[in-house]
């Protein structure tokens, strides 16, 4: 029998709950929506689908900020429409995987309600610290340190209530809770374990390598917190004894654990996933979604530099190759839609959303489907603040206006960069709201929904959803994609993406041309071999590998030559 855990060969779709699928006509996306909607999942041929958060929340950040652990959210549903999803899941093969969030609370939860008071058993359940005086006003006081929040501004709060301050690694809404109290780590754990018997398969843990904090909270460098928590030693500690305390309790089953971590090395990353050293199963790591940030960060958008991003990859690849294991995603609930991003929404929008998913699904990982890049859905034409409800958004208007940048800037960084573009609803058909809701949906449907969406990709084999559906069921079949080595070509081409992957005597050549412009390939070896190889898939529709008259490297192209956002993938 194989030990090789199922996740090394699985895909995993994400579901956004808010902007899935609503079944009772209120605007929002709910857990009987998903229900509804678990063909369009199964169909895929994926294993897994990890679910944001449906637990009760204030929606500061979109449920990112939890009151309730083991409830769910009016909003969402109830506990027993969640157990028939996780039954209606299993009964099709499907895992389920929950998002943890257990850096931060809800400010509404009881545990910081009675933390607040300094007499309370919970006060140390969070991390509260005296101010600094300020030497400008005598009467005042400043936060105890100079960190910043990840949505800017201070990551400290005045709570008038005890005149201390309380950290907040994102809004102050969601203070961090304290994890070198060990009671927080207990009822975390078992609040975990209750889960896991209610029967789901893992944990998405958002923003884990925050969660521990250096000795005497240290003032940063440069103000921002993240230089100093992201690589705290104890994170390790924490995460091996969650693995002992909370997953081998079930010795007979298999979970899948994903650890969100800002800022994270590889070198950091095969720490916290080989396999030897029991602590999680892979890691949501940024890099590669950082290289068009500029010198101001994410709302700094530059033009993608192809050379940095296949670089950062193939730099993940290598590093954790043999030791860790890589996760693979370009979108997420967190990020502008990639087609919109980095591929070419207008002229060459389907083969540049099927290049972009072909290429990372080629690399070695566990490659995740974020809702509605399997139809290509785009970014949405933002032009007005107050079409945003990001609370991100909001934080990061509010201080670029406070700096003074001019308005027409500020406007298109958010419209290109907002988290807001891959929250507008899932596009099902071309009825109004995109058959997301019988009501107004919470954030508006892309008016592309009229040619863009499931009902139309369904049935055309050369649809981005049937391109998605081969590629995860060529993950089942070839084993190279799983287990083979990883070898980046051409790396200072400014348009060429091209890497060998080679397992026994299967040798895969993957190239993409990552622009409009028709490119001719490199002479020489392995490129030579491109058009006499056999095709394993392709983004052309004459050269999918499926189409009449396809089965060779590409017929219809020049030969040595690809066509504008061409993919292939091709044993040679
Ligand atoms: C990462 C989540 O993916 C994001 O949506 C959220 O805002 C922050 N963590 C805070 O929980």
């Amino acid at each position: 029998m194989s030990t090789e855990p199922w996740w090394r060969r699985a895909v995993v779709y994400q579901v956004y709950p808010r902007s899935f699928a609503d079944s009772d006509g209120d605007g929002i996306g709910d857990i009987r929506g998903i229900l509804q909607r678990l063909d369009h999942i199964a169909a895929l041929g994926v294993d897994a689908v990890w679910l944001s958060p449906v637990y009760v929340s204030p929606q500061v950040d979109n449920g990112y900020d939890i009151s309730d652990y083991q409830a769910i959210d009016p909003t969402f549903g109830t506990l027993a429409d969640l157990d028939e999803l996780i039954e209606a899941m299993h009964a099709r093969g499907l895992r389920l995987v929950m998002d943890l969030v257990v850096n931060h609370t809800s400010d509404q939860h009881p545990w910081f309600q009675e933390s607040r008071d300094p007499a309370s058993p919970r006060r140390d359940w969070y991390i509260w610290r005296p101010g600094r005086p300020d030497p400008d006003d005598p009467g005042a006081t400043l936060p105890p340190n100079n960190w910043s929040s990840v949505f800017l501004g201070s990551a400290w709060e005045l709570d008038p209530v005890s005149g201390e301050y309380y950290l907040h690694s994102f809004t102050p809404q969601q203070p961090d809770l304290n994890w070198a109290e060990p009671a927080v780590r207990q009822a975390v754990y078992a609040m975990m374990r209750w889960w896991l018997d209610r029967g789901v398969d893992g944990f998405r843990m958002d923003v884990i390598n925050l969660i521990s904090k250096p000795e005497g909270l240290p003032d940063a460098e440069q103000g921002n917190q993240l230089e100093m928590v992201v690589n705290d030693p104890g994170l390790h500690r924490y995460l091996a004894e969650m693995r002992r305390e909370v997953f081998d309790a079930y010795p007979d089953r298999t979970f899948l654990t994903v650890g969100e971590m800002l800022a994270v090395t590889p070198e950091q990353a095969v720490l916290a996933t080989d396999p030897a050293r029991r602590e999680l199963d892979m890691v949501f790591q940024f890099e590669h979604m950082d290289v068009d940030h500029g010198a101001l960060g994410k709302y700094d958008p530059q033009p993608l530099d192809l050379r940095a991003l296949k670089a950062s990859l193939a730099r993940w690849q290598e590093m954790l190759a043999g030791q860790g294991w890589n996760s693979l995603y370009l979108n997420n609930h967190d990020q502008p839609r990639v087609v919109s991003r980095w591929g070419d929404d207008v002229r060459y929008w389907r083969e540049s959303a099927t290049l972009l998913g072909g290429v990372l699904h080629l690399h070695q990982g566990t490659p995740f489907v974020y809702q509605g890049e399997e139809i290509g859905m785009t970014n949405y034409p933002f032009a007005r603040p107050e079409d945003y409800r990001d609370v991100e958004a909001a934080r990061a208007y509010e201080i670029a206006t406070m700096m003074g940048l001019p308005e027409e800037l500020i406007l298109g960084s958010m419209a290109r960069m907002s988290r807001d573009n891959a929250r507008t609803p899932m596009q099902w058909d071309g009825d109004a709201e995109a058959g997301f809701t019988t009501g107004r949906s919470w954030l508006p449907v892309h008016q592309n929904h009229l040619w863009l969406n499931v009902a139309a990709q369904q049935d055309d084999p050369h649809s981005v959803l049937s391109f998605y559906k081969r590629l995860i069921a060529l993950r089942k079949a070839e084993d190279v994609i799983t287990t083979g080595s990883f070898r980046l070509l051409e790396p200072d081409h400014e348009r060429l993406w091209a890497f060998v992957r080679e397992s026994g005597d299967q040798r895969l050549l993957v190239v993409a041309n990552v622009s409009g412009d028709p490119l001719r390939l490199p002479a020489g070896d392995p490129f030579a071999a491109l058009d006499g190889g056999r095709l394993l898939i392709g983004n052309y529709p004459d050269g999918a590998g499926d189409a009449p008259g396809g089965a060779e490297g590409g017929a219809g192209a020049e030969p040595g030559v690809l066509r504008p956002w061409e993919l292939r993938a091709v044993y040679v």
